[in-house]
This record gives C-alpha cells, structure tokens and sequence, in this order.
C-alpha cells in the first residue's frame, strides 16, 4: 500500500453544494473550483447537467462551466441523469460525464423517476451519442452498500448492475455509498468481488461519512486493491432524494491519512487545506473535516514551559 499511486476525486461542488441551503453565487463556485484545480486534484466533479427543479443549487452549470480555468491533469467531469443532461454536458466541453443510477429500484425510483432497467435503456442511448467524441463516459452505482428505503442489496444484483454499465461499454464505475452504511467489511468483500469479476473495469469509491465509517472505508477499499477514492472538501456534501445523508469523506482528511500512509497522490495538502478555508467562508459555516481544524499530524506545538 505504501507508495501506491491514489487517484483523488473531488465532489463538493455537485455532491456538497446541492445540499447547501443557501443559493452559492456562480462566481464563488468558480473561484473554489480554480482554487482547487491548483492543488492537482486528479478530477473534478463540477457540477451536474439535470433538472434545474429537482437540485436549483445546480442551475448554473453552463456558467460554472465557461467560468473555470482548465488545467492539463485535471479532468473536469460532470453529473447527467438523461440525455438532455448529456447535450447540455457536450455544449460545455465537459472532459467526461458521469451516469448515475441506484443500485436499489426505490432510491433510483425517487432520485431519477425511473426504473433501474428504464435508466439502463437511456444510459445505451447516452454512449450512442458520445461514441466518436472525446468525451468519457464514466458510471456511479449509488446504494451499492445499502440503501435508506431498502437495506442492503444482495451482492449480486451489485455485481449484475456493474455488468450492465460493462456491458455498454462503460469502464469507469463508482461504488457509491450514498448515505454511509457501508461497513468496511462490507467494503471489501463487495469491492474484492467487483475486481475479481470485472478485471477490465477501474472502479472508484465514493463514501459518505454519515456513521462515522468513511475513512475505515477507504481503507477496506485500498485493502482491496482500488486505487480512486470520492470525496469531498472539507467534509461537506448528501443526496437530497436520501433521508439522512451527510457529508461526504473529507477530501483534505482522506489525503492526508493517504500521505502518513505513504501513498502518493498527487495533492499538496497545504494547498487542499487553504481551499478548505475558502469553502468554509463560501458557505458561511464550520465544516466537518478535522485535519484544519487540528493541523497535520507533522504541526509539532511548542512543549508547555515546565511547572514549578
Ligand atoms: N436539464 C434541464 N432540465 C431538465 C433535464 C435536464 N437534464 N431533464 C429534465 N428537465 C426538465 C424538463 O424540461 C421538465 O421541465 P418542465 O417541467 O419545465 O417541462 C422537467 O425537468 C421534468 O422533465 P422529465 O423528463 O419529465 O423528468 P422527470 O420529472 O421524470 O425527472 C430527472 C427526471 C432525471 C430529470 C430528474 O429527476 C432529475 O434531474 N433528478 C436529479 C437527480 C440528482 O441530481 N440527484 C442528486 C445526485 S445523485
Ligand atoms: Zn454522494
């Protein structure tokens, strides 16, 4: 594990802001995004191209879109849910989008209106339009380790769904824990599974710190060979169509227990951090990572003068 390469993807400007209760101007996204595309983030979710109705906070993505800088080494993606999303996408030069579907037929159901298997039939649709672009193509698997209405789905409906998104050609796949009930256990079984039966696929986790488990996670995942990891900075981020959803794991806490592990990921902490503060003062209240508030592990204090 030492030395390995960890591939960072950054979420909290789709997954954080859409649970903000206060509409982010556009311009403060795009600083916060140009901030952290500084640090060498590996990719960038920026933001996602679906119904103004279901996340108004993510009105603005065109804006956000022709707003940022570009920088060779970070991939700017971006959520879709259909293939008006996928058009809106394309118009922005998005670097790859991402699909979304649940792994449960009711999250799915409440978060995008449809069936599992209507979703899959868009998804065929979406790859249609993208082949010949440069665009990417890249799949999330929400609920994959438990879903709020249904509990936890059997591993192999996981394991059919990955198939699914194989089978259209997709492979890229995110195991997303949508509202932080997976267990590293869990975690490793299901991930250990996906690999051993889609050696072709590169899967990324996506965790949510809801229960306290999001960093034991990713070590469960790292444990079982995956090399990408979603999270967010500074902690925040939940689905709106989740009851119960909290943050995402930490993106600045997530890299530096990668660092004191001595893994590589590409990412100056210091740099991570001050995005951090930024964030915090974007949204106007304290967030739930612990490494800004604490300083790194390598912050010595002075020693306390001795009592007489
Ligand atoms: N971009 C902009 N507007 C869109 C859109 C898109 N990609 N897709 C649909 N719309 C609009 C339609 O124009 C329509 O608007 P109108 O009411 O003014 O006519 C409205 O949204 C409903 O369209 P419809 O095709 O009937 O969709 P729906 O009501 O079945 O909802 C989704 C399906 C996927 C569009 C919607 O559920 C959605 O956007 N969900 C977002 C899920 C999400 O981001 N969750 C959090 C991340 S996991
Ligand atoms: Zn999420």
């Amino acid at each position: 594990m030492s030395g390995d390469r960890i591939l960072i993807h950054e979420v909290v400007t789709r997954d954080g802001f859409q649970m903000e209760p206060e509409f982010i101007p556009t311009e403060r996204k795009i600083e916060l995004i140009d901030r952290m595309s500084l640090t060498g983030l590996a990719k960038i979710e920026v933001t996602s191209f679906v119904s103004p109705k279901a996340i108004p906070m993510l009105a603005d993505a065109e804006a956000v879109m022709a707003g940022i800088q570009r920088r060779p080494g970070t991939r700017m993606v971006a959520l879709v849910a259909n293939a008006r999303g996928v058009e809106r996408a394309m118009a922005t030069g998005v670097d790859e989008v991402v699909l979304v579907v649940s792994a449960s037929e009711s999250h799915n159901r409440t978060n995008v209106r449809r069936s599992v298997g209507a979703s899959f039939e868009g998804f065929r649709e979406i790859v249609d339009m993208l082949k010949g672009t440069s665009i990417g193509v890249a799949g999330a698997l929400a609920t994959t380790f438990g879903c709020p209405f249904e509990g936890f789905q059997p591993i192999e409906r996981v394991l059919r769904l990955v198939g699914d998104y194989a089978a259209l050609g997709v492979r890229s796949i995110a195991l997303a824990d949508t509202t932080g009930m997976g267990n590293p256990r869990q975690v490793r079984e299901i991930a250990s599974a996906a690999r051993r039966e889609y050696p072709d696929v590169d899967f990324a986790l996506h965790f949510h710190n809801t229960r306290g488990m999001g960093l034991a996670n990713v070590l469960a995942g790292l444990e079982a060979g995956v090399g990408r990891y979603e999270s967010s900075l500074g902690g925040l981020g939940g689905c709106p169509y989740a009851p119960g959803a909290t943050g995402n794991i930490c993106t600045e806490d997530l890299v530096h227990m990668l660092h004191e592990m001595g893994c590589e990921t590409g990412v100056d902490l210091p740099a991570l951090l001050d995005a951090s503060r930024l964030l915090a003062a974007i949204v106007g209240h304290a967030l739930p990572g612990q490494v800004v508030k604490a300083g790194t592990s390598r912050d010595l204090h002075p020693m306390p003068a001795p009592a007489h």
